[in-house]
């Protein structure tokens, strides 16, 4: 059987957006099938809320599409992250930079750096909008994206595994 493929979702705080992230693909892989054979986690570029569980808005927010994250809790990339995944996804533009400056000094990354929103149909190369500040809209709004990329990275990786 082929290795896994292995998918590491970023943000800023890994404590609203990768999480829901982590949790919405997680259960399209299980889904799918495919547990075993796609791995999935997240993490942060900051260090301010490693060991946390996810905020509570998102949680609910989850929670209410029928998906768990409560037994998340962040952590902050690492530079073996690049070397041991295939692919980390950005939430936005300040996370793909991050991690592309990181890579820079990683001499055996060798993860595919994009922005989730590459794998995206209705919101095509957008960034996820940090909603840690805002309302609870702005909860329901990542979930929208998330869910529509995340769609586009199972076929894609459907495609790979095939
Ligand atoms: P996230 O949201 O990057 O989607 O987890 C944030 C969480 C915390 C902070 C910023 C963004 N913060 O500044 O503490």
């Amino acid at each position: 059987m082929a290795p896994p493929v292995r998918v590491l979702f970023v943000c800023l705080g890994n404590i609203c957006r990768s999480p829901s992230a982590h949790g919405v693909f997680r259960a399209r892989v299980a889904r799918a099938g495919l547990d075993g054979r796609i791995q999935v986690d997240s993490a942060g570029t900051g260090d301010w809320h490693i060991g946390q569980p996810p905020d509570a808005r998102a949680t609910a927010a989850a929670a209410a599409r029928g998906i768990g994250l409560d037994d998340l809790r962040a952590r902050q990339v690492e530079p073996a992250d690049l070397e041991h995944f295939d692919y980390v996804l950005a939430m936005d533009e300040a996370n793909l930079d991050a991690l592309q400056a990181l890579a820079r000094s990683v001499p055996a990354a060798r993860a595919q750096i994009a922005l989730l929103g590459s794998f995206s149909q209705r919101y095509r190369d957008q960034s996820v909008p940090d909603p840690y500040f805002g309302g609870g809209q702005g909860f329901e709004q990542v979930l929208d994206m998330i869910e529509d990329a995340a769609d586009g990275l199972l076929s894609a990786l459907q495609s790979r595994l095939a």
